[in-house]
């Protein structure tokens, strides 16, 4: 597949596919983004759990899709089942939609359920982008952070569904984009995504925001989420609470976009969310390092969660 093969319009089967003839999951191989469009082929549940890990594949709902695939292919195949669904369910551990898309497939690992559950988790996206859009005002200035666009959702996006939503409406002026250290989500996909709408964007450092925001360059903040506690507190992409503490203090909105298979009722709060910590490599190779994936903002810091459902403000009864 080449560049020119992508339309605006990133196709979800361009992100993310189940191929009965092989067969085999092909994903978009999303760490080479934006410099080549290249396909991975896995033949195997296990190289699909590889794929999430290693992040050919990312973002919580297109994790979500890619597993659901992946069980699929491995009910094709004749694989142990029970063991293809642990070694999905291992391969990330904050992004909920991961086992939500597994309990769904677990009665019926069928590729036909796969693709309806991709199919109704674009779906969604739409929807709630439509209702996030009623949260701009003509000239909005957004700030997201991360890459919660079609990417990350196997088609059309949460955050930056929102953003779309909001641009085809008329009511967003331009977008500041987060970096996203260290993987660089914002610079290299969301960027890329933006580009490829024509959705006027600018990357900054991540350390920029406060100083834009002091600055009165931000009107609102919209990101996406990996896991969304009962109480509303939210796992999304380290940095977000940093941004989320600024913008309270800069009275800003921050908006949570996410589709309902991101809510985990089961978990009372963050405190409960569990929190990846990848290879410390990611953030120099050098010097010793650390390197957690995620953080929870808390409810309190979150002007309202939207989803396929409408917009939430607290207190939360999703
Ligand atoms: O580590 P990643 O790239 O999978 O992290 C992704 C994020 O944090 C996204 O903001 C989140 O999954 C929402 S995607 C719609």
């Amino acid at each position: 597949m080449g560049r020119g093969d992508l339309s605006p319009e990133l196709a979800p089967e361009q992100i993310v596919r189940l191929e009965e003839d092989g067969p085999a999951v092909v994903l978009l191989d999303q760490r080479r983004l934006p410099d080549e469009v290249v396909e991975v082929r896995c033949a195997s549940a296990a190289e699909v759990a590889t794929a999430i890990r290693t992040m050919v594949v990312r973002g919580a709902p297109a994790i979500g899709v890619a597993a659901a695939y992946g069980l699929a292919l491995a009910a094709l195949r004749g694989e142990d089942l029970a063991e293809a669904e642990r070694t999905l369910a291992a391969s990330r551990p904050t992004a909920v939609n991961l086992s939500w898309a597994l309990a769904a497939m677990h009665d019926d690992p069928a590729p036909e359920r796969a693709r309806a559950l991709h199919r109704e988790e674009v779906e969604r996206c739409r929807q709630m982008a439509a209702y996030a859009a009623e949260l701009f005002r003509p000239g909005s200035r957004a700030l997201t952070h991360c890459n919660a666009g079609g990417l990350a959702t196997a088609g059309y996006g949460s955050a930056v569904g929102a953003l779309r939503a909001a641009w085809e409406r008329g009511l967003l002026e331009r977008v500041l984009v987060d970096e996203t250290r260290p993987l660089l989500q914002g610079a290299r996909l969301t960027a890329w995504e933006l580009e490829q709408l024509a959705i006027p964007h600018a990357v900054i450092a991540d350390s920029a925001a406060a100083s834009l925001m002091a600055g009165g360059e931000v009107d609102l903040v919209v990101t996406g989420a990996d896991r969304i506690a009962a109480n509303g507190d939210t796992a999304n992409k380290i940095g977000t609470y940093s941004l989320a503490v600024l913008a309270a203090h800069h009275r800003i909105p921050l908006y949570v976009v996410a589709p309902t298979s991101t809510v985990d009722l089961a978990i009372a709060d963050g405190s409960g969310i569990p929190i990846e910590e990848r290879d410390p490599a990611e953030v120099t190779g050098r010097f010793a390092a650390w390197n957690p994936a995620f953080d929870v903002t808390p409810a309190g810091l979150i002007a309202a969660i939207v989803t396929e459902r409408g917009v939430h403000r607290p207190p939360y009864e999703l």
